[in-house]
């Protein structure tokens, strides 16, 4: 076998433009080469492949499936599919039929060991014709149900005993459903495969963000001392999906998103984000570190789930063209009663010397306001004696933060004076973009996951140990939410997730960070010819907060702390004896004129719906008005209009 070639010199070789390395020959046969991966994921990642450069001519791809397809039947589906899935911007025919040229298909069901025969003399006959060495690497686009059957079926048909090139499986997830079906799994796939052939994907280790959270902290010296207890104060991971269960309710309804997202993709995340320094990029070193954090993670016991756990389920509302789109319970596929959760926010520890007491805040769901995943590290408070006596009330935390995806890139968010005579901050920030720094990438991520593969290099890959103690961590979540019936739906499609969400950080003195964009806040009519100055400091500024129907938001005699803008949802508002003075909805806002007075709150407001809101405190409430007199002048008209506030109320408390 040849020497692994790194990840890290994989992605360069065809990113930097640098001499392009092949991966190694082979024969690659998928098992449910008729699904739906096949077409969306895989056929796409051969192809980008095939477009630059990296697969060898000795190579061919055999399908088998139940559809009763021949070869020619199979090339002329996937020469349509190609088209549809194709993430390249130009269509390239010649690069098309050379990899169309290299696809076969043998019809078949895994329990028909007849059909393993006619693999076995398929992939034998290609290996000659390609020169493919005797290398088979055999993908599971299949259920897991079905892994020990074909393994033991591909035993059987002679495949494990033929002496000549590597034999490799890539298998997809879900591994497992529970940790003990997920040992069941191992045991049962290492009856017939050495740990060192067995590939088990996870398409996030594939993102070239991700990858890019270990090359960033080890090939940087600036953040490393910092990396421990002593300078963290929390970290944050959000992964939110825009899209529903995408007509895969079956599939989801047994899954529910801790088992979709959270133990997988987002605890590889997390093993990336907080492992110790491998001693290389050798994949056991890597794997090795990625265990050894994965172990140190507290096994919460029940009570631990109740405190720092929530669940959603989102209930009708709308998609993201505004739209209205169905609850959970109406998707096809999923029962009328489903319990099945389809968000998650999780607090969990790593007790090892380096993050002890750190908390580490998770969170994804489904149907969500937007797609978005990003990390946030935020670091400790520092001491503000230093600003006592100037116009500063409180210091922000630095944050850095991991723009995942769609936005990729990696931002700082610290603090500077604003320009003026006096003392005052503003959040400000420095950000990498990849967009800006490189040549945008085409891949799906698994390119390089199907590469490395035939390269021999597992890096990107999980192992056994990885997976069963990612089990261990999310198993106990799992017993108490199947045991504890939770009040479903509790957030309406297209909203910030449920209430509880939030509270779970706000219990703990923090807050999600939501990253806004301009195109957001452009939405909101209050901002809609804001100056992009303007729109930076809002991004940094604003902070969202979530209502439940009934909430009461805003008390008629408090001293106002903020004002709100509200994104999705209603309210109503009342004077003190509870007569209606006006319904509020998207894009109006309210709070403001107890901030512009000091006045306490002339009214009460109450949610009538599921509320989303952008709050904008005081202390950046005053600073926008000062350094955006247009700004002001907008809210004075409003507040002039509303309850007749003076410009020279706002004045003397300016003043
Ligand atoms: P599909 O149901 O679309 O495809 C399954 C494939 O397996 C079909 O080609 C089917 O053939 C074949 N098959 C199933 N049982 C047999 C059998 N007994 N004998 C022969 N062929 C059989 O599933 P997906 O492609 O969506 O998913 C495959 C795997 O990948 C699953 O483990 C899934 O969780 C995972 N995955 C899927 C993702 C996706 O986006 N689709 C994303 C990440 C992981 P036929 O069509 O003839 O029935
Ligand atoms: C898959 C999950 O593993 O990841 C899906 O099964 C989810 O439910 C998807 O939508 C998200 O992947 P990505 O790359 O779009 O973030």
């Amino acid at each position: 076998m040849t020497q692994p070639i790194s990840f890290l010199n994989a992605g360069r070789a065809s990113s930097a433009g640098s001499a392009q390395v092949c991966a190694e020959p082979c024969v690659l046969v998928i098992f449910g080469a008729s699904g739906d991966l096949t077409k969306r994921l895989l056929l796409p990642a051969f192809y980008n492949l095939a477009c630059d450069g990296l697969l060898p001519e000795q190579f061919a791809i055999v399908g088998l499936a139940m559809d009763e397809f021949t070869t020619e039947s199979f090339r002329e589906k996937m020469s349509n599919e190609i088209k549809q899935f194709s993430t390249r911007k130009e269509f390239n025919a010649k690069t098309w039929d050379w990899l169309c040229s290299r696809l076969y298909y043998t019809q078949g069901k895994f329990d028909d060991i007849a059909a393993f025969a006619r693999l076995a003399e398929l992939v034998s006959k290609l290996d000659i014709q390609y020169q493919a060495r005797g290398n088979v690497l055999f993908y599971m686009a299949t259920p897991p149900s079905v892994f020990g059957l074909i393994s033991g079926n591909l035993e059987k048909a002679g495949f494990k005993t033929s002496s000549a090139g590597w034999k490799r499986i890539i298998v997809e997830k879900p591994f497992g459903n529970d940790l003990p079906s997920a040992i069941a799994l191992n045991r049962e796939i290492l009856k017939y495969w050495t740990e060192d052939q067995i590939y088990r994907i996870d398409h996030y280790l594939g993102k070239e963000t991700v990858q890019n959270i270990i090359a960033f902290r080890f090939s940087n010296g600036m953040f490393e001392p910092l990396w421990n207890r002593n300078f963290i104060d929390h970290i944050q991971f959000s992964v939110a999906e825009a899209v529903g269960v995408e007509g895969r309710g079956a599939y989801y309804d047994r899954s529910g998103v801790l088992r979709d997202m959270l133990q997988n993709h987002m605890f590889q995340m997390l093993a990336y984000l907080c492992m110790e320094p491998p001693s290389s990029f050798a994949p056991e070193a890597v794997r090795n570190e990625k265990s050894k954090v994965l172990e140190a993670m507290r096994i919460m016991d029940a009570s631990g789930v109740r405190a720092n756990t929530v669940r959603g389920q989102y209930g009708p509302g709308r998609g993201p063209d505004g739209k209205p789109v169905p609850g959970y319970r109406e998707e096809p596929s999923v029962p009328a009663q489903s319990t099945t959760e389809t968000f998650a926010a999780v607090k969990l520890f790593i007790d090892n010397w380096r993050w002890l007491g750190v908390p580490i805040y998770l969170r994804s769901g489904k149907r969500l306001w937007k797609r978005g995943t990003e990390i946030v590290v935020q670091l400790k408070s520092p001491p503000d004696v230093v600003f006592r006596g100037t116009t500063v009330e409180s210091l922000e935390p630095n944050r850095l933060i991991f723009h995942i995806q769609p936005d990729q890139g990696i931002e700082l968010r610290f603090q500077a004076k604003t320009p003026g005579p006096s003392m005052s901050l503003q959040n400000v920030n420095m950000r990498f973009d990849y967009s800006q720094a490189f040549t945008a990438s085409r891949a799906i991520g698994y390119e390089v996951l199907i590469y490395n593969c035939m390269n021999g290099d597992a890096t990107l890959f999980s192992r056994t140990d990885l997976v069963e103690t990612a089990w261990r961590v999310a198993q106990p979540i799992l017993d108490v939410w199947k045991n504890e019936p939770a009040d479903l739906p509790n957030y309406a499609a297209g909203t910030w997730g449920p209430k509880a969400a939030f509270e779970l950080m706000e219990r703990d003195g923090r807050k999600w960070i939501e990253i806004l964009n301009r195109e957001t806040l452009q939405k909101v009519p209050l901002f809609e010819t804001a100056d992009s100055v303007l729109l930076a400091s809002l991004i940094m500024a604003l902070k969202p907060v979530v209502f439940q129907p009934d909430d009461l938001v805003i008390r008629q005699g408090e001293i106002g702390r903020e004002m709100y803008l509200i994104s999705r949802g209603k309210v109503d508002v009342t004077d003190g004896s509870g007569k209606a003075l006006a319904t509020l909805g998207e894009g109006d806002f309210f709070g403001e004129a107890s901030l512009l007075t000091s006045a306490p709150r002339n009214a009460t407001v109450r949610a009538q719906s599921y509320c989303d809101f952008f709050a904008l405190d005081k202390s950046d409430f005053k600073r926008v008005l000062r350094d955006h007199p247009q700004f002001l002048e907008s809210l004075m008209e409003i507040a002039r209009t509303r309850y007749n506030v003076s410009a020279e109320e706002v004045s003397s408390e300016e003043d």
